[in-house]
């Protein structure tokens, strides 16, 4: 078999401190490639227990401070990272935030906040990574989105609208790039055990479980996979898709 090592290429995480961006740090650097976890500005102690999490990789993973609710850090943010690291082959949008309540208490504050993370911060990053891709023939974009984007959520207008809308400009910018060897795809993730689903009470959790066929929450692992998978180089046939993680919790065709 003629097997050649992949090519190692510059990835950005969006969101890349948290919990899934944390474990697909580690894999898309484990996969060779150079990363960097981009995230709000965040207290040396958070930076430093990031890197120790990340110790055995020798430095494959850099972080970056960026907003990307804000068009033009984020023009910033891939500027630097051009000239510190190369061009961006790899990027992953995964900075999220929730702002959970009825629609009939939601301030349209809960709304906009939400969606310029969530939203907004999927177009700017993409906005200003497509060209350089475009120029250059290659590209990988993966959006996390989720399963409450694709069934709707109690208490989560504004997250299951940019969630939905994560996929739909997905599918529209793989339309838009499939020529010029880019491809972009959507993750949706179903619950997992991470910080948000942690925090609720053991019963939810529970019966969260139990409608989970495969028993388990999902791990960040199992979302890293995904990724990884889809920000390949060998994965140029698959663009416009989304890829649920989910357990079985929601299967749709
Ligand atoms: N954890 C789950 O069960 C789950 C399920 C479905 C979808 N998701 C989605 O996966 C993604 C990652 O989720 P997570 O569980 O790791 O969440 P998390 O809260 O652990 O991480 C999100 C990260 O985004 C960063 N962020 C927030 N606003 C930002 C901004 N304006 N600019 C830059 N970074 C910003 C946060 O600082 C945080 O580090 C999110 O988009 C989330 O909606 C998660």
């Amino acid at each position: 078999m003629n097997q050649t090592a992949p090519t190692p290429r510059v990835a950005v995480v969006t969101g890349g401190l948290g919990g899934l961006g944390t474990e697909i740090c580690r894999q898309l650097a484990e996969a060779g490639h150079q990363v960097i976890a981009v995230d709000l500005p965040a207290r040396e102690e958070r930076l430093q227990a990031f890197h120790e999490s990340l110790a055995d990789l020798n430095g494959a993973v850099k972080y970056e401070p960026a907003d990307v609710s804000q068009f033009d850090s984020c023009a910033d943010l891939v500027a630097r990272v051009e000239q510190r690291h190369g061009s961006v082959d790899i990027l992953v949008n995964g900075a999220g935030i929730t702002r959970d309540t009825s629609l009939r208490k939601m301030t349209p504050q809960q709304w906009h906040d939400l969606m310029r993370v969530n939203l907004d911060g999927v177009f700017n990053m993409c906005r200003n990574v497509v060209e350089g891709m475009t120029t250059r023939g290659f590209g990988r974009i993966v959006n996390l989105s989720s399963v409450n984007g694709q069934t709707g959520q109690f208490g989560q207008t504004n997250y299951s609208a940019a969630k939905a809308g994560v996929h739909g400009f997905g599918m529209a910018l793989a339309r838009e790039t499939a020529r010029k060897g880019i491809t972009v795809n959507t993750v949706s993730p179903g619950y997992c055990d991470t910080a948000l689903v942690a925090a609720v009470s053991a019963d939810v959790r529970a019966q969260i479980i139990a409608d989970i066929p495969v028993g388990r929450l999902g791990s960040a692992g199992d979302i890293a996979r995904a990724v990884t998978f889809l920000a390949a180089d060998d994965a140029g046939y698959i663009t416009g898709a989304n890829l649920p993680v989910n357990g079985g919790y929601f299967m749709s065709f």
